[in-house]
């Protein structure tokens, strides 16, 4: 009983929140990089409006992040000091393939990440690799329309094939696609998607989607035939519906909800479009551009593993009538009484996880990895720069010993646990330095000032003692 003594412990980043160099060694220009930290946030990564380069009227989060580019030796130091077994990272596919379309890569870009892989190990700490995390070439969304064109797939497959072909011994995880349900709630997010007025978005959304799903499977493919010892995952921006009553109309409503997100992982992991999605996209007049050989694709090349996000879960309600609702990462949902929220509005609930755990574990009966984790507050360092997140420790804390239920009692195969911005980054939500995540405090701001020094904070020492006792001693003190 217990966890794996393999158990992989660690953290998880994104490329586009904390490398910077967002111009350095050749790398393209991506989506993620245009996007304002303020109020023009939300239509832009909606896709309602385009924003395909900087202006000077805005201030940019990732062109500079918290400079892992330059520091990144550092940060996998201190990731090593706390005993990582994991780090979660994502490529910028601008770094590899500058405009995307190219037929060769920028060796810059692969050297980089090369150098990263093998400081890496020299800590002992496995990379688990992103291949996008919600970044897409600023020139195939000029060109192409982003993912909402067929010509993607090509692209991304020949970055897939330079990626497991170049680091091939060094990266054994990979995950296709970032939460690739946010394409329904973000869609410039990943899939690059800018909608034409009076266009019909859910037609798009879909087509770009089926792009994706096919370049997952393909991208699966590949890796198999390059190193069988590869293990592709999905990755699900989870959290189950809860219905808002025993009302059985609430009762559906939460399964319709949780159904439109389990769709992604139910073509990926299962190989096939679900009928219950089939009927409701036909109902709908939406139209999937299947080809030739694309459902055996999907039917033949299914992940390893399914990987999740899990922030809250969420609940859903039959009544048209409009209710409070809660923030949450990307997607907001009916306000639950029942539990406490973080300052950002995202509801907390630890006993979810294990709930979402199960109901995961149940639908695919494939190991779990949770990549992403973790309570955005803010932070108040004392004079040295340090703070004491008792807070963060809580929150951690109860969500742990929720996970190691859902092994222990229920029985859930789980390979690993990686809390989200082990190291303070940039919000993909806001743009905000001021919502942080981390282990270790980054001196940084909101509008770029600060000196970007490192310091540990309380919960830095914390999670070194959960990790050497594989999750046994959660104490604070
Ligand atoms: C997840 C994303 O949705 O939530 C991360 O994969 C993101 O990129 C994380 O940072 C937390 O969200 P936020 O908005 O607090 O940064």
């Amino acid at each position: 009983m217990g966890l794996r003594k393999d158990f992989l412990w660690g953290g998880a980043t994104a490329a586009n929140q904390l490398e910077g160099g967002y111009a350095e060694d050749g790398r393209g220009l991506a989506n993620v990089d245009v996007i304002p930290i303020g109020e023009d946030r939300g239509p832009i990564r909606n896709g309602d409006r385009k924003h395909l380069d900087f202006d000077d009227e805005h201030f940019y989060p990732a062109k500079e992040g918290i400079d892992h580019y330059h520091r990144y030796k550092e940060d996998i130091a201190l990731f090593g000091e706390m005993g990582f077994k994991t780090y979660r990272l994502s490529i910028a596919w601008s770094r590899i393939f500058p405009k995307g379309d190219e037929e060769e890569p920028n060796e810059a870009g692969l050297k980089f990440y090369e150098d990263l892989f093998q400081e890496c190990h020299k800590h002992g700490i496995e990379p688990l690799v992103t291949i996008t995390h919600f970044d897409c070439p600023i020139h195939l969304i000029k060109e192409y329309g982003g993912w909402r064109n067929r010509k993607t797939i090509d692209f991304y497959e020949n970055l897939t094939r330079t990626l497991f072909t170049r680091y091939k011994g060094l990266v054994k995880y990979w995950l296709t696609f970032n939460e690739i349900n946010v394409i329904l709630h973000a869609p410039f997010m990943g899939a690059g998607l800018v909608f034409e007025e009076g266009e019909n978005k859910k037609q798009v959304i879909y087509q770009a989607a089926h792009h994706e799903l096919l370049a997952s499977a393909l991208a699966t493919k590949i890796a198999h035939e390059v190193d069988p010892d590869i293990q592709v995952g999905c990755m699900l921006a989870a959290g189950k519906y809860y219905p808002e009553t025993p009302n059985p109309r609430d009762v559906l409503a939460a399964q319709q909800a949780d159904r439109r997100n389990y769709f992604f992982i139910d073509v990926q992991s299962r190989g096939e479009y679900p009928a219950y999605a089939l009927k409701e996209l036909e109902r709908e007049g939406i139209e999937i551009p299947f080809e030739e050989g694309d459902k055996e694709l999907l039917k033949e090349h299914t992940v390893d593993f399914i990987s999740f996000s899990y922030y809250s879960n969420r609940v859903a309600s039959g009544d048209p009538e409009s209710k409070d609702q809660a923030e949450g990462n990307v997607i907001r949902s009916v306000k639950n009484p029942y539990l406490k929220a973080s300052e950002w509005g995202w509801q907390i609930d630890p006993l979810g996880l294990r709930i979402t755990m199960n109901d995961i574990y149940d639908r695919y009966q494939k190991p779990l990895f949770i990549v992403e984790n973790g309570l955005g507050a803010v932070d108040h360092p004392d004079e040295n720069g340090y703070v004491e997140d008792d807070y963060r420790i809580d929150y951690l804390a109860s969500h742990i010993e929720a996970m190691k239920d859902a092994v222990e009692l229920d029985g859930v195969d789980l390979m690993g646990y990686t809390t989200w911005g082990c190291i303070d980054l940039v919000s993909a939500g806001t743009g905000e330095m001021k919502k942080r995540y981390g282990f270790i405090y980054v001196d940084r701001d909101n509008y770029g000032n600060g000196t970007l020094d490192r310091t540990p904070k309380k919960s830095f020492d914390w999670y070194k003692k959960v990790i050497e006792t594989n999750g046994k001693d959660l104490s604070k003190d």
